[in-house]
């Protein structure tokens, strides 16, 4: 299995520079492997060949090890290892969306010691002391003052083909005939499932959701795919207007009602008759819109503001809310009386952060959408990708798509929208979550390193292996958290 990038990797600029950096300074060999460690873009280095006496060897077995630790760890940055032969490899890992996607490394070189190597080949590969020493003096050093800058030029390699990378976007198997409604998380498989059922009846709907996560546009999609498709479909939020406005505009009134009105003015409800009604934040009606609302519901009539004959009218009522109204019942802000008309069907939109998965797919089908230009829209790098899907997205799917827009607009010509496109404020957030959950993490991060520390008086190996990370992270942690350079 090749990684994605194969055919980029060798046209990549700073992957050039680092191979013939590393290939000068200490002879190593500049390798791309996928993220199980295998399927070679670059094979090995001349040292590797004599070793294996296989054209084309790699440190199969090194690099499995490689990609497994960095496919669990995520850790980010260049590691040393040392193969079976006893040779180092430098390796950096390439993160996609899924997990890791492949590993740069550099092979071939040896420590300052030789006699090292020839334990190594003489374990490994049963040569005889004379052979494995006249193949560790043949291969090229690399000592270990050096291998900060080895590991910096081959991580630097490693976020370039990183950087790259196509965004991969996963076909969906999952077909419906709700073309606007994208995803393929299994909560909104959930919801499109109980959709084309919805459709069918003409049963009261309640969608309940986060803001922006889409209630409206399941609301649309019920209505334009069932039977009142032809017949208007009426929008009004609940908490947009004060009480008075509301009864008028959802009610309408009749001539000499209150100061001002002059003549009969129809209300929304007559206006959506034969058709559908989306009452959005229906948790904000008053008690007494709740009554007058019950009995559209219970008999299909109203009474107009200041009017004395009831008005009926055929709609079908799909409400939105992005509170719980069960809660609110219980509280008594919300009529159970009509909680229960209204809760017939009721469907749950989850929110984006519980949809990460649909994440790359939605930005994709934004990038579409708002693509205005006969051109081919921008491809959508990983780099940027990467930074959308860590983003909590507490605005959901109205905020991404703003995002996305926002993308187009600053990519001007480009044929990719890279990751510095993306705004700070989504980009901000991949390093620094809300303030007192990120305060949160650091205070028990800290005093999980100190109670560590403390165990281990003080050596940060034994603390470092204790709670399951690199020593050299435990020292990156240190110093990020302030917690002094003892031990
Ligand atoms: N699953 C989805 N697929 C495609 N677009 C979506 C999806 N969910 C929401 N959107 C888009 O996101 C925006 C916000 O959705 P909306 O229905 O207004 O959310 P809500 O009513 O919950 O506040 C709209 O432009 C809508 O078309
Ligand atoms: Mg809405």
């Amino acid at each position: 299995m090749r990684i994605p990038v194969a055919l980029t990797f060798d046209g990549l600029p700073e992957v050039a520079v680092a191979r013939d950096l590393l290939r000068r300074w200490w002879g190593l060999e500049l390798g791309l492997a996928d993220g199980k460690g295998g399927g070679y873009e670059r094979t090995s280095h001349a040292t590797c060949e004599s070793v294996r006496g296989i054209a084309g060897a790699a440190c199969a077995s090194a690099l499995t090890d490689v990609a497994t630790t960095f496919a669990k760890t995520r850790e980010r940055g260049a590691i040393v290892k040392l193969c079976h032969a006893g040779l180092t490899i430098v390796a950096a890992p390439v993160y996609g969306v899924a997990g890791l996607l492949g590993v740069v490394y550099a092979t071939g070189g040896r420590g300052t010691d030789p006699a090292a190597m020839e334990r190594g080949l003489i374990a490994t590969i049963g040569c005889t002391p004379d052979e494995a020493k006249t193949l560790a003096e043949a291969a090229p050093v690399l000592p270990e003052a050096d291998h900060p800058r080895a590991r910096d030029l081959v991580a630097a390699a490693a976020a370039a083909v990183e950087r790259a990378l196509p965004a991969e976007i996963a076909p969906t198997t999952f077909s419906h005939p709700f073309n606007e409604i994208v995803g393929d998380a299994p909560a909104v498989r959930d919801v499109v499932k109980l959709l084309t059922k919805v459709v069918k009846s003409e049963a009261t709907v309640l969608v309940h959701g986060e803001s922006g996560t889409g209630k409206e546009l399941i609301a649309r999609a019920i209505h334009y795919h069932g039977p009142r498709a032809k017949k208007p479909f009426i929008v009004q939020n609940c908490s947009a207007f004060n009480d008075n406005l509301l009864e008028s505009a959802l009610f309408g009134h009749v001539r000499g009602a209150f100061t001002g009105a002059v003549k009969d003015q129809p209300g929304l409800f007559q206006v959506a008759d034969g058709g559908t009604f989306f009452l959005d934040e229906i948790g904000d009606m008053s008690a007494a819109l709740q009554v007058k609302l019950l009995r559209v519901l219970q008999e299909g009539t109203f009474m107009p503001v200041g009017g004395t004959k009831p008005v009926r009218v055929d709609v079908r009522i799909i409400a939105a809310s992005h509170k719980d109204l069960a809660n609110m019942v219980a509280h008594k802000q919300f009529r159970e009386d009509l909680f229960y008309r209204v809760n017939v069907l009721k469907l749950t939109v989850p929110p984006l952060r519980e949809r990460v998965s649909d994440i790359p797919r939605l930005a994709q089908h934004f990038i579409n959408k708002h693509w205005r230009a006969t051109t081919p829209a921008p491809r959508l790098s990983q780099s940027a990708l990467a930074r959308l899907v860590a983003y909590p997205w507490p605005g959901n799917i109205r905020e991404l798509e703003n995002e996305m827009e926002r993308m187009l607009v600053l990519a001007g010509d480009a044929t990719e929208l890279t990751g510095s496109m993306v705004s700070t404020r989504v980009a901000g957030m991949v390093a620094a979550p809300a303030k007192s959950l990120r305060d949160e993490i650091a205070t028990s991060e800290a005093s999980a390193i100190t109670q560590a520390l403390g165990r281990h008086l003080g050596d940060r190996d034994g603390a470092a292996s204790d709670l399951g990370i690199s020593r050299a992270y435990l020292e990156a942690r240190c110093a990020a958290l302030g917690l002094g350079s003892g031990g």
